[in-house]
């Protein structure tokens, strides 16, 4: 019997992953996936593979993570899964590509290659809140099946074939997913730019907003824009390749200024994007638009960019900012999106410790900033960048009894 447990970050990517559909690397390409298969290789219906490099920053995962713990065993009957405590149907294709990608890459002769395996996997996160879950969980899968196949070396490739931006999740720190140009996506992986350690002020706010609304699956609302939108092809050809060189530097320098300009407006493009897709989709709300009026207001009051914004696939805003303005920031959202008594300090603030202070009231009227509603906001959470997947060495750590049903 073999059993590993490992946990793996989110990442927060500060320039976005477009996705290109099968297809259109299809016809570009079909020669090369002719030869390919004449070879012995095998088509694979949606490898995952993005239009354009993006970048991003793994997080703490004593704050945010997902934890999987996987067995291999001659006695178990068959494969088996367990999501957040509920049983899952082992025929996800994305599970499937993922375990065959790894089988395919190790030791043929390893006598634990056919036993069935149980997977149980859990986030110490809301997986509803729409918080990259989904990159945590494939980048944990695939490193914990790795360390139980006995993998040594690149993986993101496999990990991207989960879910795109869970490639980036395979490394900590800052980290930069190559498009690459196989169109069989042996070189769209995911490279470390900088240890987590490299900028150690830099903080990170998380501002789950009151909202159960679905979002769009991403593979969907990603087609359609590519399908539709114009100015999402201009992003991937024109602006991200400068952007990618720029943010690089800013990071290496530590120029919080060119970084946060970036982050802002490479979100602002992801999101007009979501708009010139045709039908549009729409993942911001009233909400999450409110916060980015309120980042842009403290940037004016402090007299420079002393905070960025970015969104994803949905209405939570992630801030970037230094660990000296944490203070002051969540001193203005406090003031601009209240919440009631009944919520306690432990439930709203979550991760990181945040010291607590009102800013002068006279400050916000002076600067016309009236407050919302009280509870637009569900809950902040408080992290900074952290290191990529690991084994939990720790037996008590696993998640599945010796018969591999969950504890
Ligand atoms: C908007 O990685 O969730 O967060 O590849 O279909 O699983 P799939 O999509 P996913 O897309 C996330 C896209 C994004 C931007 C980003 O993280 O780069």
């Amino acid at each position: 019997m073999k059993i590993v447990t490992c946990v793996a970050p989110i990442n927060m990517a500060v320039i976005k992953y477009c996705k290109c559909p099968w297809l259109i690397f299809y016809i570009l390409t079909r020669c090369e996936i002719f030869f390919h298969c004449f070879l012995g290789g095998k088509r694979d219906d949606d490898l995952i593979l993005p239009i354009n490099d993006s970048l991003s920053a793994s997080l703490n995962t004593h704050v945010m993570c997902a934890k999987t713990t996987i067995m291999s065993s001659p006695n178990l009957k068959e494969n088996k899964f367990w999501l957040n405590g509920k049983e899952q149907t082992f025929n996800s294709p994305r599970l499937n590509s993922c375990l065959k990608a790894i089988k395919d890459r190790c030791d043929q002769s390893l006598p634990h290659l056919n036993w069935s395996i149980s997977i149980c996997s859990e986030n110490n996160f809301p997986t509803a809140a729409g918080l990259a879950s989904s990159a945590a969980g494939y980048a944990c899968l695939v490193y914990a099946l790795a360390k139980l196949y006995g993998i040594e070396g690149e993986i993101s490739d496999i990990a991207r074939q989960g879910s795109g931006s869970a490639c980036r999740s395979i490394y900590g720190g800052w980290v930069q997913w190559h498009k690459g140009s196989s169109p069989l996506g042996l070189d769209s992986i995911a490279q470390q730019l900088f240890p987590a350690n490299h900028w150690p002020e830099m903080r990170i706010l998380i501002l789950v907003v009151n909202d159960t609304r679905k979002k769009y699956s991403s593979t969907i609302a990603m087609k359609r824009s590519v399908d539709t939108s114009t100015l999402i092809h201009h992003r991937a050809n024109r602006v991200v390749p400068e952007r990618i060189q720029t943010l690089s530097r800013a990071i290496a320098e530590k120029d919080f200024a060119t970084f946060a300009e970036i982050a802002m407006k490479d979100s602002n493009q992801l999101h007009a994007i979501c708009l010139d897709t045709f039908p549009p989709c729409v993942y911001m709300n009233d909400v999450s638009h409110a916060i980015v009026s309120v980042v842009h207001a403290f940037n004016e009051y402090k007299n420079d960019i002393k905070a960025a914004y970015t969104c994803d696939a949905g209405s939570n805003v992630c801030i970037y900012l230094l660990e000296s303005e944490v203070q002051d920031l969540v001193s203005w959202i406090n003031y601009v999106f209240p919440k009631s008594a009944d919520i306690t300090q432990q439930e709203y603030y979550r991760g990181l410790p945040l010291e607590q202070r009102n800013m002068d009231k006279a400050v916000f009227e002076g600067l016309n900033i009236t407050p919302f509603d009280v509870d637009l906001l569900k809950y902040i959470i408080h992290t900074n960048v952290g290191d990529g997947p690991e084994v939990l060495k720790d037996e008590q750590a696993h998640l599945l009894d010796d018969n591999g049903c969950p504890k």
